[in-house]
């Protein structure tokens, strides 16, 4: 079995701002829990070092230029003992706010630093000598996302062999770009400045410093691994993905079924399951009394949105139609954060129909499982998913996604239609333009066969029979790192 390091910029409970928090959590107990020996590499921030108490390894490593060299602690995640190696350098990672930004929501002036200086670490890490002090002799070095781009960049000029490189793509749109004058403070040398090196239209790219040098790349659905070699989906790096497309595969993301699970999940009011759905009933009372939503229509479907508040999400088509479904009985459950415009027009529309539309601004764990729980239809009309989490919680939880079709969006909702709501197939909606109108026409649609309980149980029941654990994409890393590592 290969021994893999894996190096995130976020995990949950800890540093969570999206999916990446999810998947670095659950992945590696996956990957542990089928027999491979991985370590996380994280960056030192305060909810890390206190979470997980590091003692020192007396290693220090040389970074980057003007860096006091940082130290490598080891421990071990809280809830699941996950051996955990922190990058403890208080000037980058330990002050208040969130991994990337401020309190205010602005991303940290020195990001390029703190994220480079991560990617070093790893790269170091990796070095035989290094990694046989800390008896850990590394084989793969699996990177996620642009924060860890630098790597396979860093790698290219250590001496000696290095161990092999993976990196998984979360999310094509943030690319880590920032301008030519980095190139040294960065500790790269110039060479590396190129079209065949981390350059990208005169930017340094840390994104595609990582595309480019790893031996391999991941996406997190099949889709999306096809979707991002075209021009639409690639945001930019399309031809470079096409041109490396034999090295390019796409692993769907699992669920976590300990924290995501509605039968023994602590945040909700009453447990249910495939075999018993009352409880959803009553988790969706206490919903309404929570959210301050009308208990006039109790029958009436609420929908649910969980998200980020980006343009990759959709929202904007979700705005316009809110009020149509809700002349049509509809209520909304909204939790998210994120783009301030969103947030107030949202806030505007939750102030016309207070006791029909909840919108709640911030990041709410608690709440987030009570929407899962609580609301019928889950709405994700996303430009573009990677992979997406949040249908697949809904799907678990008995609660119907409509979703557009795109990446692992379209690889994990089968749309409901005449011939499968028998067969157990159909999960959910699937719209494929990016269109308000038919987005309403969707939710419409959905409203109309809510109204048959028998037909909407049985949809229920398919979603909640899948099987999204994360066994199966565990395995599937698992046959990756075998051929990158022994193949080789
Ligand atoms: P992305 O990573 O693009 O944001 P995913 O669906 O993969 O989308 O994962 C989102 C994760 O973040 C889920 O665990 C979801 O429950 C959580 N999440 C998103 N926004 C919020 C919020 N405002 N409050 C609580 N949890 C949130
Ligand atoms: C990203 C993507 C999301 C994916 C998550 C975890 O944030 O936007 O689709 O599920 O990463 O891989």
């Amino acid at each position: 079995m290969p021994n893999v390091l894996f190096v995130a910029s976020e995990i949950y409970p800890l540093v969570k701002t999206g999916g990446l928090g999810d998947v670095a959590a659950a992945l590696p107990v996956a990957l542990r829990d089928i027999g491979v020996d991985v370590r996380l590499l994280l960056p030192g921030y305060p909810a890390i070092m206190e979470a997980v108490s590091p003692a020192s390894t007396h290693l220090s490593l040389p970074l980057l230029p003007g860096i006091d060299a940082a130290q490598i602690c080891s421990g071990t995640m809280p809830d699941t003992g996950m051996p955990v190696y922190v990058l403890d350098c208080p000037r980058l990672y330990r002050r208040d706010g969130g991994p990337y930004q401020d309190a205010h929501g602005s991303e940290w002036l020195d990001n390029e630093l703190r994220f480079a200086a991560l990617s070093k670490a790893a790269a170091l890490l990796g070095r035989f000598e290094i990694s046989n002090e800390l008896n850990f002799p590394i084989d793969l070095i699996h990177c996620n996302d642009w924060q860890t781009g630098l790597v396979p960049a860093y790698q290219q000029y250590l001496h000696g062999k290095q161990p092999a490189s993976l990196i998984s793509i979360h999310n094509i749109a943030y690319q880590g770009l920032y301008g030519a004058n980095t190139v040294p403070s960065l500790g790269l040398p110039w060479d590396s400045f190129g079209v065949q090196g981390v350059e990208f239209y005169g930017l340094l790219s840390f994104l595609k410093a990582g595309l480019f040098y790893a031996d391999w790349i991941n996406t997190v659905s099949p889709t999306y691994a096809q979707e991002i070699q075209t021009p639409e989906y690639g945001y930019g790096l399309h031809g470079l993905l096409g041109h490396r497309k034999d090295a390019l595969t796409g692993i769907l993301n699992g669920i976590d079924e300990q924290q995501w699970n509605p039968l023994q999940d602590q945040h909700l009011k009453a447990p249910y399951s495939v075999d018993n759905l009352a409880g959803k009933e009553l988790n969706k009372q206490a919903l309404r009394q929570r959210l301050g939503l009308s208990e006039e229509n109790p029958s009436k479907p609420i929908f649910g949105m969980i998200t980020r508040l980006t343009a990759q999400k959709g929202i904007d088509l979700v705005v316009p139609i809110i009020s149509d479904l809700v002349q049509e009985g509809a209520q909304f459950a909204i939790l998210g954060n994120g783009d301030k415009h969103t947030e107030h027009q949202l806030r505007e529309i939750a102030a016309t129909f207070p006791q029909q539309i909840s919108v709640t601004l911030g990041y709410d764990e608690s709440l987030a499982h009570q929407i899962e729980a609580g609301v019928d239809i889950f709405l994700m009309p996303s430009r573009f998913e990677p992979c997406g989490l949040t249908q697949m919680y809904s799907m678990h939880y008995g609660t119907i996604p409509i979703v557009r079709k795109t990446g692992g969006l379209a690889d994990t909702v089968t749309n409901v239609s005449p011939s499968n709501i028998d067969n157990g197939m159909a999960t959910g909606f699937v719209f494929e333009l990016e269109s308000s109108d038919v987005l309403l026409q969707t939710a419409l649609q959905a409203m109309l066969l809510y109204r048959n309980r028998e037909m909407w149980q049985q949809l229920q029941r398919h979603g909640m029979l899948k099987d999204f654990s994360w066994k199966h994409s565990a395995e599937e890393y698992l046959k990756l790192y075998n051929k990158l590592v022994y193949d080789f």
